[in-house]
């Protein structure tokens, strides 16, 4: 891969991207994204450049991936750029298309000691890692970062300062770290920047699917997506797509196999937070998800999506909303 992946990429606008997030984009879930939408680019969840370094069974556990997700972007966080070096050259190992820098966390513990957006004010640190990954690897590097640490006014100049330092993509979450929730959105600063930089850039925050997208997109050159697709890997499709019974059924079956396959032991916890998204809404939901979390193998699964199918048989060529018991 090189440098020129994203620029290229921005010609066949428009994109989507599936955002980064910390116990949900494992390889499981970017499989039933990529497999509903191949032309979604995925982000992985983040991980600690210092603990890819240090621990190989932590790169043998989260760097290996299937075909299918390709291009995969691999995010990473720390503080030291010498540790960002060097885990580019271990991330490098495993077929991984690109690395994206988090400058986005607000985690306390996180920013307190300057990883994260805390980098946001370090900006140093943060010119010096990008600096050194730039250099390090033949990969190119993304920043995902926020619309400033108070306000937006230093965005345009943190990001020029991340460009000059050798990003080659950026993503602003429209929301400031010092943000409250009630905040309402606010494109303008990131149009702005779009105006201001030559990399291209990303929006991102409380974007509900592609046609919710393609009004807010102005000129920016991407949109990513991230909690919107909980349960609803259909975001990704335009036409404000609604799957029917079938296609939810048959895709929360895929999800939970690959879970059980990747994830041993843990998978059975790690199913619950998606089977309850992929259920949202479902008639009955509470006596489904009393069974579904009780089961303890991959037969056990398809025995209670079977009773749903068999529940709903005369419905499910429909969308939720038709059902009518
Ligand atoms: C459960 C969860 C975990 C997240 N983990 C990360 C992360 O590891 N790295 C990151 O840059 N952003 C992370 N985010 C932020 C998302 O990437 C995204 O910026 C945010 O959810 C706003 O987009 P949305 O409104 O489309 O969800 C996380 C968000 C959620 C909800």
């Amino acid at each position: 891969m090189n440098k020129s992946f994203w620029k290229e990429l921005v010609e066949k606008w428009p994109i989507a991207a599936l955002a980064p997030m910390d116990w949900f984009t494992d390889s499981a879930y970017r499989q039933i994204v990529k497999w509903v939408n191949s032309n979604v680019i995925c982000f992985s969840e983040f991980f600690s450049a210092d603990g890819l370094v240090h621990s190989k069974f932590l790169a043998d556990s989260v760097l290996p991936h299937a075909k299918i997700e390709e291009p995969l972007i691999i995010q990473i966080f720390g503080k030291d750029p010498e540790m960002f070096a060097k885990a580019a050259l271990v991330i490098e190992k495993y077929n991984i298309t690109g690395i994206d820098i988090n400058m986005w966390c607000p985690a306390k513990k996180v920013v307190k000691s300057w990883h994260g957006s805390g980098l946001m004010i370090n900006v140093d640190t943060a010119y010096r890692i990008v600096e050194a990954l730039t250099k390090a690897t033949k990969l190119p590097i993304s920043v995902k970062t926020r619309l400033g640490w108070e306000n937006p006014e230093n965005l345009i100049d943190f990001a020029k300062w991340l460009e000059a330092a050798g990003a080659n993509l950026i993503t602003v979450h429209w929301r400031t770290y010092k943000q409250a929730y009630s905040w309402t959105a606010n494109w303008e600063p990131i149009y702005e920047l779009k105006k201001q930089l030559k990399i291209p850039v990303i929006g991102n925050w409380d974007v509900r699917n592609y046609d919710d997208w393609m009004k807010k997109i102005g000129n920016l050159d991407w949109f990513m997506i991230g909690r919107a697709s909980f349960g609803n890997p259909w975001c990704f499709l335009p036409g404000n797509y609604t799957p029917n019974l079938w296609e939810i059924l048959d895709t929360l079956q895929k999800h939970w196999k690959l879970l059980i396959e990747l994830k041993w032991r843990k998978w059975s916890l790690e199913s619950r937070k998606h089977m309850v998204q992929y259920l949202h809404s479902f008639p009955g939901v509470k006596n489904y998800r009393k069974k579904l979390v009780l089961v303890e193998n991959m037969t056990d699964v398809e025995n209670v999506i079977n009773e749903i199918r068999q529940d709903f048989k005369d419905f499910l060529d429909k969308k939720v909303e038709e059902i009518i018991l």
